[in-house]
């Protein structure tokens, strides 16, 4: 397994650029099963999820390439299984399940386990489902779907903004026979990308990005081009790099318009970050002040962007309080920055960052994305050297972040663990 080698301590400056975003590109791509023609997009990170989307893709009939940021899923006849082998690497696989009841009107996907960060349930997902006129039963760890009718329009609410189940929802909805009105639906800007991309095909979305959206189901979703959007997580993890660097970054290509809560914190913290040159100008040229978080559904402070703030309070002066409301275990990259000789004390969905500092390399193992990306910030922090090992939960949702960072000035390699 590879991990990074970072040494710490140095401002990072210069231009670094946003690829495209993870938590659109997934459903966006799975989408494709729904539509009855060829698809081409653009803008397509290059993500180990993302590898695993096209295999899932290719699994199920649908011929699918990727190079250089574009990615081709070609028509064909479809199956209908996501093969459990498949499904424990990426929970997210679950997104194929609205698209093929819509398309096949029968679907079977492995039950995706939980992660490190929670139970990551799916019941809602089912839920909505149901109301369209779905039935399942659960066979041997697979969730088994039928419709055989095809889906109808519904009227129904979510228990909770659930991104997943919006998603699962807003694919199937496209192809019912009638309206369907969803409410208490997730606003995320992924799913406003997602929206968009189903109305290139022709399907009839409105009220993607508020709590209530209503879909006209048409009898076919054509083939169409799309630019996938530029990921508002990666971005603000760019922000915060400079930040506890204490050094300048242009991040390009960011979606500042989608980032207003982190933005808003960063800048609570004593950042300066300003609009320039098509992207955001971050800096922090006095000493960082702590803040509170508390994470929240879009448009709140979003829970993938806590780890990353985390470290940022590590390195401020004074004491800031972490709430996490939306997963139930995500503070494993905690353990690990107390390691490195942060002082955060963890009650039950609180922990309390007393900051003020200096935080010291270590050897370090991340446990799941975004507590990876936190703790390669930290590393960038530190003095001395940091080990982030089991870097392969980095490798899913962040594109050639090795490559970024070096070139605005990180000491960080690529290290394979024989090495
Ligand atoms: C998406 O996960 C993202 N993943 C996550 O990003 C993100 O953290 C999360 O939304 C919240 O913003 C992708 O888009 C691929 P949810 P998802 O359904 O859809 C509960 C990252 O780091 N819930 O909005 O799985 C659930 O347990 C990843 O990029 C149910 O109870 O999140 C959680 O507490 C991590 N029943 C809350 O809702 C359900 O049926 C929010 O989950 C569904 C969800």
């Amino acid at each position: 397994m590879d991990s990074f080698l970072i040494r710490g301590g140095i401002p990072l400056k210069g231009e670094i650029t946003v690829s495209g975003s993870k938590n659109a590109a997934l459903p966006i791509l799975m989408a494709s099963i729904a539509v009855d023609g060829e698809v081409h997009y653009g803008n397509v990170p290059d993500l180990r999820d993302i590898r695993t989307t096209i295999r899932l893709l290719n699994i199920l009939g649908r011929q699918t390439t990727w190079k250089d940021g574009h990615a081709c899923v070609c028509n064909g006849e479809m199956g209908i299984e996501a093969p459990y082998d498949l499904v424990k690497t990426m929970r997210a696989s679950v997104l194929c399940l609205g698209p093929l009841l819509a398309r096949k009107r029968e679907a079977r996907v492995s039950l995706p386990g939980g992660c490190a960060i929670g139970a990551r349930p799916v019941d809602q997902h089912l839920l909505a489902l149901e109301e369209m006129g779905a039935h399942f039963d659960l066979q041997n760890g697979y969730i088994h779907g039928v419709c055989p009718d095809g889906l109808k329009g519904a009227h129904f609410s979510f228990a909770m903004p659930t991104v997943g189940g919006t998603e699962n929802a807003l694919m199937a909805a496209c192809l019912a026979q009638g309206e369907t009105v969803m409410e208490n639906v997730a606003r995320e800007p992924e799913i406003v990308d997602l929206a968009n991309f189903l109305n290139r095909c022709g399907a009839h979305i409105e009220g993607q990005g508020s709590s209530v959206i209503t879909v006209r189901g048409v009898e076919r979703l054509y083939g169409c081009s799309y630019d996938i959007m530029p990921d508002r997580i990666e971005a603000g993890t760019f922000l915060v790099a400079a930040g506890v660097t204490g050094g300048e970054l242009l991040v390009k290509n960011c979606p500042s318009g989608d980032m207003a809560a982190v933005i808003g914190k960063l800048r609570e913290a004593g950042m300066v970050i300003e609009e320039q040159q098509g992207g955001l100008l971050a800096s922090a040229p006095s000493p960082l002040k702590s803040v509170d978080i508390s994470t929240q559904p879009h448009p709140g402070f979003p829970t993938d962007m806590q780890a990353q703030l985390m470290v940022l309070l590590c390195c401020a002066e004074g004491s800031g309080m972490v709430k996490e409301n939306i997963f139930e275990n995500r503070f494993m990259h905690v353990q690990e920055l107390v390691r490195m000789g942060a002082d955060i004390q963890v009650n039950g969905s609180s922990a309390l960052v007393r900051g003020g500092r200096k935080l010291e390399g270590a050897p370090v193992m991340a446990s799941d994305l975004r507590a990876g990306a936190a703790l390669v910030l930290a590393g960038l922090a530190a003095e001395g050297e940091t080990k982030v090992q089991r870097v392969y939960h980095i490798d899913r949702g962040y594109d050639h972040l090795v490559d970024k960072l070096s070139a605005v000035g990180a000491d960080i390699r690529r290290v394979n663990e024989q090495d």
